[in-house]
């Protein structure tokens, strides 16, 4: 019987048998605009071997791709598991379930995790960083990458088809029909990776440098890169590309001028967050100026990445900050931009602390903060835009003097 999904060949060994997930917009909180997928891969040897699962409610889909290669699912020996998140092994108990599989290997966290979301005490073959397994003519290698982005994460390769599984490195948010990077346009596949790393990575920039100076004394020929979400990577070209934008993206260079982003009630705090970027603007700074009402947290990551001054704004409302900006500062001192200028204002009706909290929530993510915060009661007057206008000049010179 012809399944409803299908498998797609990657080379005579290794398919794809993952899910798109076209309509997913919020992912744990993160606004995947494009949707994303779940990528799992089906390995012919002698021990046929499946590479991660997808998120639980996806099972069924990966086991008709599955079957329209194999025919039954339980023809597969191993499951490796290289990142236990439940995006990827959350169809692994049913994956269990059906398959029956000889073995699972995962790391020695990974092994502590699935148990723990699972709920049951699961038979793992843990493997350590340098260890390899047969599978029959080929071989899979593991290199752990604690932290990368979680205790368990490791990538696997299998060296026959010179193939690196990266889990969620090297991996974005991008559901598509096509299966390959060099099938998208590249500014899409530059923003989803950028966006990817801003909302997962960033505050893990140290390790990945470290990763990418590790990689050649790995001595891996790596012909195509797979990660568990979006395109992969085939081509030499695009392979240099991602792991260029990589070290680009954790060296934290901020290559563009400023963002300047605010929430407001009556519109107070929205007038100077324009007086504030026409400063900018005037003093040679490449300027944004994003409100909350219409960004999310997750966009506004994307933006402060590559964002050299970031200003923040929020009206005071009960004596705290606007709660749209409480969560975009929450989210942003998880994640710690690096080597930013930072600047606070804001209106008030009464008490006026949400300026402060803003200082020292930048403060506390080690931001500089040459110029003095600005706080205007109920409504700006002109003399107080102008201020502002001129706090704009000012920052723009302290970023020319770097
Ligand atoms: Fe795609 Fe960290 O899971």
């Amino acid at each position: 019987m012809k399944e409803v999904f299908t498998a797609q060949k990657i080379s005579d060994k290794v398919y794809w048998v993952g899910a798109v997930d076209w309509n997913v917009r919020n992912f744990h909180g993160y606004l995947t605009g494009r949707g994303s997928t779940y990528n799992a891969f089906l390995v012919l040897d002698k021990k046929i071997t499946l590479i991660d699962t997808v998120k639980a409610p996806f099972a069924e889909e990966m086991f008709s791709r599955i079957r329209s290669v194999i025919g039954e699912v339980d023809k597969i020996d191993y499951i490796v598991s290289n990142h236990s998140e439940p995006d990827h092994s959350g169809a692994l108990p049913a994956a269990i379930e059906a398959i029956k599989p000889e073995k699972i290997f995962a790391s020695a966290a990974g092994e502590k995790n699935l148990k723990a979301y699972s709920g049951t005490d699961l038979d793992i073959t843990t493997v350590k960083t340098g260890e390899s397994i047969s599978i029959g003519d080929d071989t899979l290698t593991f290199v752990e990458t604690k932290m990368l982005h979680w205790p368990d994460s490791m990538v696997s390769y299998l060296a026959g088809e010179k193939m690196l599984f990266t889990q969620d490195a090297f991996g974005m948010h991008l559901a598509g029909s096509s299966l390959y990077a060099d099938e998208y346009p590249r500014h899409i596949l530059e923003y989803e990776a950028k966006k990817y790393f801003a909302n997962i990575l960033l505050h893990l920039s140290g390790k990945v440098i470290a990763l990418l100076d590790s990689l050649p004394g790995l001595d891996l020929d790596i012909q195509m890169i797979l990660p568990d979400h979006g395109p992969l990577w085939r081509t030499p070209e695009d392979i240099a590309w991602i792991l260029g934008k990589y070290r680009e993206f954790a060296e934290q260079k901020n290559t563009r001028g400023a963002l300047v982003f605010y929430a407001t009630m009556w519109g107070s705090t929205a007038k100077m967050a324009n007086a504030l970027a026409d400063g900018l603007r005037e003093g040679g700074v490449q300027v944004e100026c994003a409100s909350l009402d219409v960004n999310d947290r997750s966009d506004i990551m994307t933006k402060v990445m590559d964002a050299a001054i970031v200003a923040a704004g929020s009206p005071t409302m009960n004596n705290q900050l606007f709660p749209s900006v409480a969560d975009v500062l929450t989210y942003l001192s998880g994640l710690k931009p690096q080597n930013k200028i930072g600047y606070a204002f804001g209106s008030y009706g009464w008490s006026g602390e949400a300026v402060k909290k803003i200082a020292d929530s930048m403060f506390a993510m080690n931001m500089a903060l040459p110029v003095e915060p600005c706080k205007v009661k109920y409504r700006p007057t002109e003399a107080d835009l102008k201020k502002l206008h001129d706090d704009g000049l000012a920052l723009a010179e302290q970023l020319k003097k770097g």
